[in-house]
């Protein structure tokens, strides 16, 4: 498996941001910039906690990496999509799939 710089990283997380939500309001990230500050910070079980949380995307990967979340906006209507967002992620992510996002 090729191995990218932090650079790259950055431009292909940037590249796949095309993918992201319908929703998305004018500053989205795209969700993978969430991934590597998520895994290196908490453990799973822990609530991860965005005080500036916009749509959530932020609370997205969280539940996807079977955290927990706190959201905070100064705006209604982008908690709403947050909500909504995060109610949509089902199952966490677990074992060989984890491994494959380090
Ligand atoms: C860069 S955006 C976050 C985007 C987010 N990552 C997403 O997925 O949509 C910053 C957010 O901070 C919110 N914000 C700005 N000032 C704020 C304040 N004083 N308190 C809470 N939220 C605030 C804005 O409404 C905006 O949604």
């Amino acid at each position: 498996m090729r191995h990218f710089s932090h650079g790259e990283e950055f431009e292909l997380a940037f590249a796949r941001h095309q993918t992201t939500h319908p929703f998305a309001h004018f500053a989205v990230y795209p969700e993978d910039i969430c991934v590597r500050p998520i895994l290196s910070s908490s453990r799973t079980g822990d609530v991860v906690l965005d005080p500036f949380s916009g749509t959530g995307t932020t609370g997205v990967v969280a539940k996807r990496l079977g955290r927990n979340f706190i959201g905070i906006d100064i705006k209604p209507e982008y908690l709403e999509i947050a909500k909504k967002r995060i109610s949509e992620v089902k199952e966490p992510l677990e074992g060989s799939e984890l491994v494959s996002l380090h």
